[in-house]
């Protein structure tokens, strides 16, 4: 049985604002997704101030490139303690075995790796007319996520939509991180797929990602405690 948790996604361009706001946790950890925006803006020392802070890190940086350059740059990450961490599923198998290979310790841990496989922002038409692939996003999805399988990877990010088909074909352990999550009574922002948490729980994610419905809230660890309320409710 996997871990399940919510994962706040810390969208902001500074360290001073990304702390401000864990501030105002008094008595939660929050589980923490760090991306480009405020990795690029604030680098190791907002990863490790919230790691000395004792959250649990996601550090979603989307990897993708040859595969002894996406080894080297894991090797870099894997020192920095983050808990789990990400690819693009089509750079390749060979580029995702390669990813685990640099991020495993000599002493044999490594952070959870999983992958994006197609970005919800993609079109299928978008698929066909500029990448040049012939399948419905639903069966990329899939045989991306077998791909990451394969390669050994802990899972995949997708819409919380879709948890229920990568269950069904690359197994019930094999994670799935979902971001999307919406409540019931708010708006969509920029989203289209979305779900409750609730909803996403029922049909299979592991971890769901949500950023603005807390981190725009009026009072975000009230907006937080629903959401784990919602995602982790028996
Ligand atoms: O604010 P919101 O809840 O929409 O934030 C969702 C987070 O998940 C953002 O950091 C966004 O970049 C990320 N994400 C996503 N859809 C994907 C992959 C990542 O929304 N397919």
């Amino acid at each position: 049985m996997n871990a399940k948790d919510v994962i706040i996604a810390c969208d902001f361009s500074s360290k001073e604002a990304t702390l401000e706001f864990l501030d105002k946790f008094k008595e939660e950890k929050p589980f923490v997704k760090i991306g480009m925006e405020l990795y690029y803006a604030a680098g190791n020392d907002i990863v490790k101030e919230i790691k000395r802070r004792g959250h649990k890190i996601f550090l979603d940086l989307k990897l993708h490139d040859i595969p002894n350059t996406v080894k080297k740059a894991m090797r870099v990450l894997s020192e920095l303690d983050v808990d789990m961490t990400n690819v693009h599923a089509s750079g390749t198998i060979e580029m995702m075995r390669a990813a685990i290979e640099g991020l495993t310790r000599p002493d044999g841990t490594r952070p959870l790796l999983i992958a994006v496989t197609q970005l919800t922002s993609t079109s299928e038409e978008a698929m066909r007319n500029q990448l040049l692939i012939d399948a419905t996003i639903g069966d990329t999805i899939i045989k991306y996520a077998q791909n990451a399988k394969e390669a050994g990877l802990d899972g995949v990010v997708c819409s919380p939509l879709e948890a229920g088909i990568v269950k069904e074909a690359c197994g019930n352990d094999f994670m799935t991180v979902t971001p999307g999550i919406r409540f019931a009574d708010s708006g969509k922002d920029d989203q289209v797929r979305i779900t409750t948490p609730e909803r996403a729980r029922e049909i299979g994610s592991d971890y769901i990602v949500v950023g603005r419905p807390i981190t725009a809230a009026e009072d975000p660890v009230e907006a937080y405690r629903k959401c784990v309320k919602g995602f982790l409710a028996k």
